[in-house]
């Protein structure tokens, strides 16, 4: 068979078993039987080409020797699979991996359906890791190209080095915020990096409206009081109209400018801070400075990016000038908020209350099940004795469709950055 002439027609580093329809393997159907499912299975490319009636590929190098012996091979029905699978499994071992790091079951979940199309069309064998990944954990990176990260994994400016000896060319993050990751250092290494910037603001937004609306109607409180049996209607579950009342939302890209249009429908007197403003709401919501925002809005929603310029951009001073009774709410990163200032203002009850998907200190913490060994982290377990607080576990992002989006963007990263 003519070997050599396949070899060539395909990228060096790529090679083909080829399977003639003149030979004993009679393919059956478009696209044939055999040649995808056994490429699923190990994590190998399939594709058919102009040269070839089939062809199974995989992206790395296999022996002249392998190739003619492949090429010997008799390829009957009942025997094709032991064949195809003795010499892929032998060549897969070195082909391109994808690990996804914080890996949890609903991911798992909403990966399933690109599963084959990594393995397919990208030729990456993904494998799914628990752990987050930490300087401690770094080593399961080991000869990975892709890694797939969550918010709480960790890319520091000395392992972005680290990672890039290790052979990882691609971090996709699967989130939004880029927080975590030391860009500017994976950049340096030759690491790309890319995020999900938008898979559906309205998954996040209706989450802080959740969080605002359970807070002032003290939903909380009521669910746990009512399943002991207790009706009881007393003045702390008194909450105050949404209709009317000022909010004031603090970053209006796409999450805040989302959650800013439901509020404005709801009759909320909505001010905005921003460094850029947003020209579709300039007709329904006023732009004011930070202190005035603060000062003014019974509620306040955090939107703006984790940077340095907003690390604790609530502190004391910010919790200071905000009226008394209001409700902070912060879907956006745990580091906008210094926690210990605001436990001193709920303690001081200077403000009325706070609703958090994100909390400053979460990695290890959130996304973790501690019912068994209890809160080792002092400051969260403190924030957690206010009943004027609800945490939720950083899940503004978890809906059906935002789900589907980033599983969806995260492969078409992958596809169009690694090729
Ligand atoms: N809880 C969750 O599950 C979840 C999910 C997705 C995103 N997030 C967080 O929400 C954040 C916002 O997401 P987005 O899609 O709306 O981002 P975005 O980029 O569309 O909007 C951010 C806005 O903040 C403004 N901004 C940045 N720095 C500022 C500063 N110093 N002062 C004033 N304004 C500033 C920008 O101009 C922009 O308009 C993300 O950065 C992410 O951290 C959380």
């Amino acid at each position: 068979m003519p070997w050599k002439k396949y070899e060539k027609a395909m990228d060096h580093s790529e090679i083909a078993f080829v399977y003639l329809k003149s030979g004993e393997l009679i393919i059956d159907g478009d696209p044939p039987i055999y040649g995808p499912a056994i490429a699923a299975t190990y994590g190998v490319r399939f594709g058919l080409s102009q040269n070839a009636d089939l062809l199974v590929a995989f992206k790395n190098e296999v022996s002249s020797e392998t190739l003619s012996l492949i090429g010997k091979l008799s390829l009957t029905d009942s025997g094709i699979g032991t064949c195809l699978n003795s010499y892929i499994r032998k060549a897969g071992t070195t082909g391109k991996r994808m690990i996804v790091f914080s890996a949890k079951g609903y991911d798992k979940h909403f990966f399933e359906p690109w599963f084959s199309s990594y393995q397919q069309e990208l030729g990456i064998k993904v494998e799914f890791q628990e752990v987050r990944l930490t300087e401690k954990t770094i080593k399961i990176a080991q000869g990975a190209e892709v890694l797939c990260l969550f918010v709480n994994d960790e890319v520091t400016e000395d392992t972005a080095a680290k990672l890039r000896a290790m052979g990882v060319r691609l971090i996709c993050l699967r989130c939004a915020g880029t927080n975590n990751i030391a860009i500017e250092a994976c950049k340096k290494a030759g690491i790309q990096i890319a995020n999900v910037p938008d898979y559906g603001p309205n998954s996040v937004a209706e989450h802080a409206l959740a969080l605002i609306l359970a807070l002032n109607r003290k939903l909380h409180l009521v669910h746990d009081q009512i399943r002991y049996g207790n009706f009881l209607l007393t003045q702390g579950l008194l909450g105050f109209e949404m209709h009317g009342a000022m909010v004031g939302i603090v970053g209006t890209g796409r999450i805040g400018s989302a959650l800013a249009k439901i509020l404005v429908a709801m009759g909320c007197r909505v001010f905005c801070h921003d460094k850029v403003r947003n020209e579709s709401l300039l007709g329904c919501c006023s732009y004011v400075s930070l202190e005035e925002l603060l000062s003014r809005s019974m509620v306040v929603s955090l939107h703006v990016p984790l940077t340095k310029e907003t690390h604790h951009l609530i502190d004391d001073d910010a919790l200071s000038i905000m009226p008394k009774g209001s409700l902070l709410i912060n879907t956006s990163r745990g580091g906008l908020v210094d926690t210990k200032a605001l436990i001193r203002a709920l303690k001081s009850k200077s403000i009325g209350g706070a609703g958090l998907d994100v909390y400053e200190a979460e990695a290890g913490q959130f996304y973790s099940d501690l019912s068994g060994t209890g809160i080792s982290d002092d400051t969260l377990a403190r924030l957690l004795t206010f009943p004027n607080v609800i945490v939720t576990c950083h899940q503004g992002f978890f809906t059906h469709e935002a789900m589907q989006t980033i599983a969806r963007t995260t492969f078409e990263n992958v596809k169009s950055l690694l090729q």
